[in-house]
């Protein structure tokens, strides 16, 4: 099959770590027989140094004209100075709403090879981790009504908004619900339901939406348990959906406790095929250019896409088994690297895993 993908390598290590996983897909579609067209295009901080800003109208254009993008990184301290609409996450912000893709998908695991590398405890993590965020994209308090007010007596103030309508939370439950069909069967709603308004719709939807998916089971938890019970008893959860804030928090705690945040991939999905594929960890520019930055992330991804976009689920499925091969052989990049194990830079672990497939 033909597939046309944007590819936005984006700053810091994008571009290497992009590299790599351009490397593996075109190692599928050798083995597989399709043909996968990429297009490049920027986005974030280089974005703004040729253009001026950081989702340029040429890269949304080209990313709606193909079936998937894959993104590599955005930002960088060089930006860091910019007003809120201009710096790199801004174009990043831009792609999702541009692009409708309202649920980000982020699964925190632990790799069998790699159990010695989470921060918790082992009696803890002896029962592994396998959580899914599913972390609603396009709405809340990212994309309310923001701003700056000269309130009278108390001076300068500034607010930002959380609203959700009762479309938008309906369909990212969907969504988890659908996606837990497939996993362990359990969902659990985080909200701040004692405290917010907006929590409180949000919980009566999602329990409303829950009524479709008899065979799934829901819990309801206040995002500070949530965030607590992530570390005292991980295993409780299979999936987790809440809202663009909440989520943005949750995920970072959740991938950092398997300890190989340098390992985890991200989807965000919209209604249709489309969709957007890429790692979780960030730029990391102080590693950018010296061959350090863990391909993983970015190669997953690229599986992800396969998967979610492509339905190619044999392709997916071979891309994640060649990680799991060359793990299990003791290749590490040095995030993730322990005594025993070899060392390889970026563009070694990303031909490894080619090798494999
Ligand atoms: C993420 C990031 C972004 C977010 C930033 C870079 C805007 O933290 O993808 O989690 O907050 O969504
Ligand atoms: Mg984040």
């Amino acid at each position: 099959m033909r597939f046309d993908i944007a590819v936005l390598p984006g700053d810091g290590i994008g571009p290497e770590v992009m590299e790599q996983a351009l490397k593996i897909l075109d190692a599928i579609a050798l083995k597989y027989g399709h043909e996968f067209n990429t297009k490049e295009a920027l986005i974030g901080g280089c974005a703004i140094d040729a253009y001026g800003e950081p989702l340029p109208q040429d890269t949304l254009e080209l990313c709606k004209k193909c079936d998937a993008v894959m993104l590599g990184a955005v930002g960088g301290e060089k930006w860091d100075t910019l007003p809120g609409d201009k710096r790199p996450e801004a174009g990043l912000l831009g792609i999702r709403a541009g692009l409708g893709l309202f649920a980000n998908l982020r699964p925190a695991v632990i790799y069998n090879a790699l159990k010695d590398a989470s921060p918790l405890k082992d009696d803890i993590v002896k029962d592994g981790i396998d959580i899914m965020v599913v972390r609603e994209l396009t709405g809340g308090i990212y994309f309310g009504k923001r701003g700056r007010t000269d309130a009278g007596e108390i001076g300068e103030a500034a607010f930002d908004t959380e609203m959700y309508s009762v479309y938008e939370v309906e369909r990212i439950a969907r969504k988890a619900f659908e996606i837990a069909m497939s996993r362990r069967k359990i969902v659990t709603s985080v909200d701040k339901a004692n405290v917010l308004e907006s929590s409180r719709l949000w919980r009566e939807v999602v329990t409303r939406v829950s009524k479709e998916y008899p065979e799934v089971k829901l819990n309801h938890m206040y995002v500070d348990n949530a965030s607590m019970q992530l570390v005292r008893r991980p295993e409780q959860f299979d999936v987790i959906v809440t809202t663009n804030m909440f989520g943005d928090i949750l995920s970072d705690e959740a991938s950092m406790i398997t300890g190989s945040i340098g390992m985890l991939p991200s989807a965000s999905l919209g209604e249709g095929n489309m969709g957007l594929y890429e790692p979780v960890h960030g730029s990391a520019p102080d590693i950018a250019g010296s061959n350090k930055a863990n391909p993983l992330a970015t190669i997953l991804s690229a599986a992800m896409m396969l998967r979610y976009s492509f339905g190619l689920e044999e392709e997916a499925k071979a891309v994640e088994d060649a990680v799991t091969k060359v793990l299990d052989k003791g290749y590490r990049t040095v995030d993730i690297a322990s005594e025993g194990t070899t060392v390889v830079g970026t563009s070694e672990m990303g031909q490894l895993v080619r090798d494999e497939i």
